[in-house]
């Protein structure tokens, strides 16, 4: 049952905001224009909203729905639904996945920090003396400045998480999402405006189907993971703060239509500015970090442009940090029984100390981020479609829609995903990832 101490959402509007900010992150700002840009564009975007839409919605209600009637942290959701079988080792996947991401993501949002406070004091001038290629790569290889910024992170999630759902979370996602959307409005204006416009329409819009290739289409579905956040339990956890009698199906496709929207129009800021001074747009990871800040150098206000762009990424990122970090909070407080706050700091200073490597040892980053996005999300992801559509009863998962259940044929259609697409199209992603298709 729900411990009134565990918090709740204030209503609808509150759970919609959180988990869209959970779900739009450095995953819509960073990953999806590079990934956009390496995959030939408008054909890895086609693929992706399809993804999305088949896949990454009927996940999403899954975990919510899971969270929602059980009111637990994703441990103690499964050991709620079928305890005594393995599935709450599935919970357990999830925290770890938490912990993990969490690690790394706090040093690229880091990165963004820097970018930030740089460009607000000095303007672009202070990344580009010596050129942003290389300022880039010098923040990248100093361990203790990026630790420092990736602290500064941290400690700003963790006193968010420690206020709670409805005081910290909510109240920050309130603030901070329309604030994104404002500051996105804005450059986009500059780059609706911009001599690439076409040039960027065109690429992210016209389809050459011949540029996708089968790791493109598997990438475009293991972004759709990542940026909805799911297969770790994020979801579940959001879902838990969830009254009985509220909606789900709405909301999930709500929060899907802003995750989606967020990653278009990222797209829609960086191609036209990359294209209209001649930049490259398949650059990969350094694209915002180091592409951009060379189209904005060549834009009258280029300080304030680049201000305004990063602090959208450091919003962007920290909305999501916090439902990483909830994730392992709400298992510390419900399962163990501390204060939340104890629960939050505490939590946020292990993963702050296990995100250190990250920040210091070369190439660290990546391969914790291959970890967590390649194989932790995906097997999360299978196991959690598997659960929903196979291990929950068609009753069960019928009654736990509640006052959602509408027609049966949007029911059914939620059921067929779960049950068969969405584990099909996870196994691609593992049978690719363990080299047996190519
Ligand atoms: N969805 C977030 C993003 O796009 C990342 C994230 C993944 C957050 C998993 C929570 C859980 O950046």
């Amino acid at each position: 049952m729900a411990t009134p101490s565990r918090g709740s959402w204030t209503g609808h509007l509150g759970f919609v905001l959180a988990a869209a900010g959970s779900a739009i992150g450095l995953g819509n700002i960073w990953m999806f224009p590079y990934r956009t840009g390496t995959n030939g564009g408008a054909a890895f975007v086609l693929v992706y909203v399809i993804a999305v839409v088949a896949i990454g919605i009927p996940l999403l209600l899954s975990e919510v729905l899971i969270g929602r009637s059980t009111k637990r942290n994703p441990v103690g959701a499964f050991r709620v639904l079928r305890g005594g079988s393995m599935w709450p080792a599935l919970g357990w996947l999830g925290v770890a996945a938490g912990f993990i991401i969490l690690s790394y993501y706090g040093v690229v949002a880091g990165w963004a920090l820097e970018y930030t406070w740089r460009c607000a004091l000095g303007g672009l001038g202070a990344i580009d003396s010596g050129g942003v290629a290389e300022f880039f790569g010098r923040l990248t290889s100093e361990g203790p400045r990026q630790v420092v910024n990736q602290a500064a992170v941290m400690a700003a999630t963790a006193a968010i998480v420690a206020r709670g759902v409805e005081a910290g979370i909510e109240r920050a996602s309130k603030i901070l999402l329309p604030l994104l959307f404002a500051l996105l409005l804005v450059l986009l204006g500059y780059s609706l405006t911009s001599e690439g416009v076409g040039q960027g329409l065109e690429f992210l819009f016209k389809p050459r189907f011949d540029e996708l290739t089968w790791r493109g289409v598997l990438a475009a579905l293991g972004q759709a993971f990542f940026s909805l956040s799911l297969g770790m339990g994020a979801m579940i956890t959001y879902g838990s703060y969830l009254g009985d009698e509220e909606r789900l199906v709405w909301p999930a496709f709500l929060i899907a239509g802003m995750d989606t929207l967020l990653a278009i129009l990222a797209g829609l800021v960086i191609f036209p500015l990359v294209f209209s001074y001649g930049l490259e747009p398949g650059a990969g990871p350094g694209l915002i970090f180091i592409t951009l800040p060379k189209a904005f150098l060549q834009m009258p206000g280029s300080g304030f442009l680049a201000t305004m762009f990063f602090a959208l990424v450091l919003f962007a990122a920290v909305t999501s940090a916090i439902s990483l970090l909830e994730v392992v909070v709400s298992f510390v407080v419900d399962e163990l029984g501390v204060g939340r706050a104890v629960a939050s700091w505490g939590a946020g200073l292990l993963i702050f100390g296990l995100g250190v490597p990250s920040a210091v040892v070369p190439g660290f980053l990546d391969r914790v981020d291959g970890l967590a996005s390649n194989w932790m999300l995906p097997v999360g992801g299978l196991l959690i479609a598997i659960f929903a559509g196979w291990t929950l009863k068609r009753d069960e998962a019928r009654a736990a829609f509640r006052g959602d259940s509408g027609s049966d044929a949007g029911f059914d259609a939620w059921r067929l995903c779960v049950r068969y697409l969405a584990p099909t199209a996870v196994a691609f992603i593992l049978l690719q990832n363990i080299g047996l298709i190519d």
